[in-house]
């Protein structure tokens, strides 16, 4: 199971959590990983400079774009 968690914080979301949140469903639902993955938002972790900020498992991926969501996915996934 691979815990995805996207800060809602209204830093995050304005600045890029609001399609990254889009792009992680949408690779979820191509790739077939609905029925893996812990999918959350979280409130504001405090890192807002750094933003927008993404979860996978333990660690903050910051600046995150949804460009990248793709590849951030594949490798939690290879890990899983
Ligand atoms: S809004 Fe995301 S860390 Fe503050």
């Amino acid at each position: 199971m691979v815990k995805v968690t996207i800060c809602m914080g209204s830093s995050c979301f304005s600045r890029g959590n609001n399609q990254n949140l889009e792009a992680v469903r949408n690779w979820l639902t191509a790739n077939d990983k609905m029925a893996s993955v812990e999918l959350k938002g979280c409130r504001c972790g405090g890192h807002c400079g750094d933003g927008p900020n993404v979860w996978i498992n333990e660690t903050c991926h910051s600046g995150v774009t949804p460009e990248a969501v793709p590849a951030l996915l594949e490798a939690a996934f290879a890990e899983a």
